[in-house]
């Protein structure tokens, strides 16, 4: 069933464990990720980034995304994963996405506010919860992170996010601590503190982006310290790059499908291995000192987590 991400991230904050927010640009990657979500009965979020637009045209795979989250038996919440455009975000509202990530992390900050709160209004009326940026993280979705680099300096201030979710009311905060998107040139080095101190002074359910190649240890303890979403996407295309590789040094194969089947059943395995963690239920979590309002599906009532 379709569930918007403050109701899946409700259940994230009472079983202490983080939803999986996977990039889905075609058919293989989405039945991949909603097999696993079914199989191990959780909540999990598809997303579609607005730099995928070249491989999958919102107008078709919005809809797709949409039937397939009502059809599934677990909660699924469609989600639009960085949105520089206002207009294109109104228009994944309108298809029925249930959740929005407005990215304005290269703005001012005062630009980033004000294009945020009109966010706040649009899904607000779609009955729709609200992701936004503060920081920047080096990479984006459609490419590999040319240099695997990140710099400290582009990290989140910890007082400057609390302003940020102060001002703006969103219901999940994206920021910068250590992670980057695409492919891992090096370890990466997880500010730990810095999580906590965001976590402490927000209340808010903390995103992860760039979160595929992290080790378990480090999912473990970012999961402690107040992540709520893990963004994942590189590592699981990459699995079935590798698989489609390895399927077609066989000469004698004719049938695309049976390439694709290969891609999907690589992702499905890749993606159950990142889920078995994200949604152990045993993490010590730590308390946070204010508790985050999430919007219910309506729009109107409210519930505390
Ligand atoms: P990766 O592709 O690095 O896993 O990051 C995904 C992401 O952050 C999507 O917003």
């Amino acid at each position: 069933m379709k569930a918007t991400m403050c109701e899946v991230l409700v259940l994230a904050e009472k079983n202490g464990y983080a939803i999986g927010a996977f990039n889905t640009p075609n058919l293989e990657c989405l039945l991949a990720v909603l097999h696993n979500a079914e199989r191990m009965d959780v909540p999990v979020i598809i997303s579609h980034a607005q730099l995928h637009e070249p491989v999958a045209h919102l107008d078709e795979i919005g809809p797709v995304m949409a039937v397939l989250a009502e059809k599934a038996r677990v909660p699924v919440c469609v989600h639009l994963d960085h949105g520089e455009s206002l207009d294109y975000l109104k228009h994944a509202l309108d298809l029925g996405f249930t959740s929005v990530m407005y990215d304005g992390s290269l703005l001012s900050y005062e630009e980033n506010v004000e294009n945020t709160k009109k966010v706040m209004r649009m899904a607000e009326k779609a009955g729709a919860s609200v992701e936004a940026e503060i920081g920047v993280m080096a990479g984006r979705e459609s490419e590999a992170n040319p240099t695997g680099e990140n710099s400290e300096r582009f990290y989140t201030d910890p007082a400057l996010a609390k302003r940020f979710a102060d001002e703006t009311k969103i219901h999940a905060l994206a920021c910068s601590f250590g992670t980057v998107h695409g492919i891992y040139k090096e370890k990466p080095r997880i500010d730990f503190d810095r999580i906590e101190k965001i976590r402490t002074l927000t209340g808010l359910p903390l995103v992860m982006h760039g979160g595929s190649g992290v080790s378990p240890q480090d999912y473990r303890e970012a999961i402690r310290r107040g992540v709520r979403k893990i963004n994942y996407y590189t590592y699981m295309s990459r699995a079935a790059v590798q698989a489609v590789r390895d399927f077609l040094s066989d000469e004698t194969v004719i049938f695309y499908h049976d390439a694709a089947m290969a891609a999907q059943k690589a992702m499905e395995e890749d993606v159950y291995k990142a889920m078995g963690i994200f949604y152990e239920r045993n993490h010590t979590v730590l308390e946070s000192k204010r508790h985050c309002v999430g919007l219910t599906k309506s729009g109107e009532e409210k519930s505390e987590f």
